[in-house]
């Protein structure tokens, strides 16, 4: 019985992400605005796709919340209380708008603050990663499990949270750390695809110094599901209701980078 319901809830997700997913494929950029700040773009297709991602999923689920980037301020919602989907219509706003092709469709599902079923989709590869809690992860239908791999010997994915010029002198003291001690790093642009990428095993670990749930909140799932670990730089449980730095690896590459992170 429960199993039935959120693979339909898991089935709805994967469908409107593929459709949302050929909406922008093929796409140019177009109307682009800035948000916080100059680094910080919109443009009219993740406002269109949310739109298409919320008119699909509340014709299906009525009551939930819909918690989406493009519709304003978190703390409008009470996502820790509530049954609700977290949508980022384009993770990889930056890479879309360059023709750079990574970017994909996020669709968590929620109760009460606990992520109960997921959806990434890389349009450009047709990459689908997926999970329900307690049913494992998959990427296109392989049960996703992380690597074993020291970053002394493994990739380590990270973003920069640019926005926030607060932030970039960690990133920074962090980064030159990470160089000399990792095999090598990655700056993809796509931190849906980032977090997948570690709980499916080519990334060793992956970390950013702030991300908002619609970024994080699948790779909540993906990564407890694939043996991994994900928490904030200090170790907390991630929340769904505000921002927070991330941090994600297999048990070996994260204690590595805890300690890059915290200094010790
Ligand atoms: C961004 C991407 C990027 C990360 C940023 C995110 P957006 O999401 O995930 O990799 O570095 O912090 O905000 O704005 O393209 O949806
Ligand atoms: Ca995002
Ligand atoms: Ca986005």
């Amino acid at each position: 019985m429960e199993k039935q319901f959120y693979q339909q809830i898991l089935d709805d997700m994967i469908r409107i992400a593929k459709e949302s997913g050929e909406l922008f494929k093929n796409a140019h950029a177009e109307n682009i605005d800035k948000k916080l700040n100059a680094r910080d773009l919109v443009t009219e297709y993740d406002k269109s796709v949310q739109e298409f991602i919320f008119s699909s999923l509340s014709a299906l689920y009525p009551s939930a919340t819909l918690v989406g980037e493009e519709s304003g301020d978190l703390a409008s919602y009470d996502v820790e209380n509530t049954v609700a989907f977290i949508i980022d219509p384009i993770d990889g706003t930056t890479n879309f708008i360059n023709g750079l092709a990574h970017s994909c469709v996020c669709i968590a599902y929620a109760e009460y603050g606990t992520v109960m079923a997921g959806v990434v989709y890389n349009p450009y590869k047709d990459h689908l990663y997926s999970a329900i809690r307690g049913k494992g992860a998959y990427f296109n239908g392989v049960k996703m499990q992380v690597n074993d791999t020291s970053i002394k010997e493994g990739l380590v994915g990270f973003g920069t949270a640019v926005y926030y010029d607060e932030l970039i002198e960690q990133t920074k003291r962090i980064f030159g750390e990470a160089l000399v001690k990792c095999n090598d790093l990655r700056r993809m642009g796509s931190a849906g695809i980032d977090i997948a990428l570690t709980a499916s095993g080519t990334f060793a670990g992956f970390f950013e110094t702030r991300l908002c749930p619609w970024d994080f909140a699948c790779g909540i799932l993906f990564m407890e599901e694939s043996g991994g670990i994900i928490t904030d730089f200090e170790g907390n449980k991630l929340q769904l209701n505000k921002k927070s730095s991330v941090l994600a690896g297999n048990e070996r590459a994260y204690a590595e980078l805890f300690k890059i992170i915290n200094g010790n």
